[in-house]
């Protein structure tokens, strides 16, 4: 029997990473505080995300002589926001990447059955060409990423990275099962699910604490 190779999982270490994470992880966070965390998070793990973009050479001219420059090649990258909770980290990368084609991914995760609805689907023309980032802070059951990954290599997507702030090492498996093409950045690997298919310790609903609902 032959192993599947995995694109690699990152688990971003970096103790402001990890500082602001614990702090997001606590339940008296308010929900500006979480907001701004999260918005300040992204910027950090969109950093780790991005550090293996192709490169090239341009010829500039600096105010002393020519020179070729290193500048991130191809077409701009697609970052794909799995609503409602991936746009709190899209936001923070945009701000990094203010270039970048931005589609989203509608998808709820039905309460009895945990399985993705497709309710809204759309993104920047010519993703074969593009780097795609997915993002979503929760890797909880993998479905959600599943299916929006699925539908994202339906519409050309080839070269495909996922962005999340916690997974869980179901979610893990199950992606690296339907899709071992794909490499994930993460603050953390957290313990397990719920029955509810929450992370645990998690920090509960994501897309609850970042927009105040509940
Ligand atoms: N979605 C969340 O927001 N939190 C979890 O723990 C799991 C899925």
């Amino acid at each position: 029997m032959t192993e599947t190779t995995c694109a690699p999982v990152t688990v971003v270490n970096h103790p402001l990473v990890q500082h602001k994470l614990t702090l997001m992880r606590e339940k008296e966070t308010s929900t500006a505080s979480f907001r701004k965390l999260l918005r300040e998070i992204s910027l950090l793990l969109a950093y780790e995300v991005t550090r293996e973009l192709p490169m090239t050479n341009r010829r500039i001219e600096t105010p002393i002589q020519p020179m070729d420059a290193p500048t991130i090649d191809g077409k701009k990258l697609a970052l794909i926001s799995i609503l409602r909770a991936g746009n709190g980290l899209l936001d923070g990368i945009l701000e990094l990447i203010p270039a970048a084609r931005v589609g989203f991914v509608g998808l709820y995760r039905d309460p009895d059955t945990l399985q993705p609805v497709q309710y809204y689907f759309k993104v920047p023309q010519h993703m074969e060409e593009r780097t795609t980032i997915v993002v979503d802070p929760m890797l909880a059951t993998g479905n959600s990423t599943v299916a929006a990954i699925d539908l994202l290599k339906e519409a050309g997507a080839k070269d495909i990275r996922f962005l999340c702030l916690l997974a869980s090492p179901e979610g893990i498996k199950r992606l690296q099962e339907a899709h071992p093409d794909v490499s994930i950045v993460t603050a953390s690997i957290d313990s397990h699910l719920d029955d509810h298919g929450y992370i645990v310790p998690g920090l509960g609903d994501a897309g609850d604490r970042m927009f105040g609902t509940k």
